[in-house]
């Protein structure tokens, strides 16, 4: 299904209070939940680990999407399948044996996604197209909420051909707002994660400003 879904990062969430921030996105609209899982040494910075993420699964009702921003994957990738991770999106970058990786996450019955850096090739995945129900695309160098969006629509547009009719997600992840949205929309992208947009100036207390923010994406 390529209707547009808005992926809301709880990286920009009130980490004191992540139940009520998902329940509070999803009520508002949210298609699905984006998890950004960081170890400070693939990226340079740290969030939360399987653990974690498994209190976050009860609330919540829509997708889990979980985005590793770690090396190596596959020692884990059991931990964030019994914590209850619905897709789960490995680097092509984070170690030698992407194609691997990817068999053992639908091994282990999730959704395999494969994200490429802003300065890697859409060529990357060329030999994955087959293995994988999503792409993730990072228009931000990982490791931090609220950066100045990159533009990569080329290579969105690109691996739209790559995919032809296969049923892959392309998924854009960092710098998503209403300014940007339209341009990797027009270009072939059906998943908009947004982590400072869509919780700025919000809180659990007045969600509805959660709603607005999505709706202007
Ligand atoms: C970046 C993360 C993103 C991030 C997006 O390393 O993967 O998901 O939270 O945040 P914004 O939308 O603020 O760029
Ligand atoms: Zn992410």
């Amino acid at each position: 299904d390529r209707s547009i879904k808005i992926a809301p990062s709880i990286l920009s969430a009130d980490f004191a209070n992540f139940g009520a921030e998902i329940r509070a996105i999803e009520d508002q609209g949210a298609d699905w939940v984006h998890v950004d899982v960081m170890d400070g040494h693939f990226v340079p910075n740290l969030t939360f680990g399987p653990m974690a993420v498994k209190a976050f699964r009860p609330h919540v009702k829509t997708v889990m999407d979980v985005h590793l921003m770690i090396a190596p994957v596959d020692p884990y990738i059991d931990a964030y399948a019994d914590a209850g991770a619905d897709v789960l999106t490995a680097h092509v970058e984070a170690g030698p044996h992407i194609h691997r990786t990817l068999q053992a996450i639908r091994g282990a019955g999730m959704k395999a996604g494969v994200a490429l850096n802003p300065g890697t090739p859409a060529e990357a995945v060329a030999h994955l197209l087959d293995l994988t129900d999503l792409i993730c695309v990072m228009t931000v160098n990982p490791g931090f909420g609220g950066q100045k969006f990159i533009d990569m629509t080329a290579k969105v547009r690109a691996l739209r051909g790559m995919i032809g009719d296969r049923p892959v997600h392309i998924e854009i992840d960092g710098g998503v707002d209403p300014n940007t949205a339209p341009l990797v929309v027009q270009a072939g992208a059906d998943v908009l994660v947004a982590g400072s947009a869509v919780f700025k100036g919000g809180s659990v207390d007045n969600p509805e400003v959660y709603g607005a923010n999505m709706q202007a994406i």
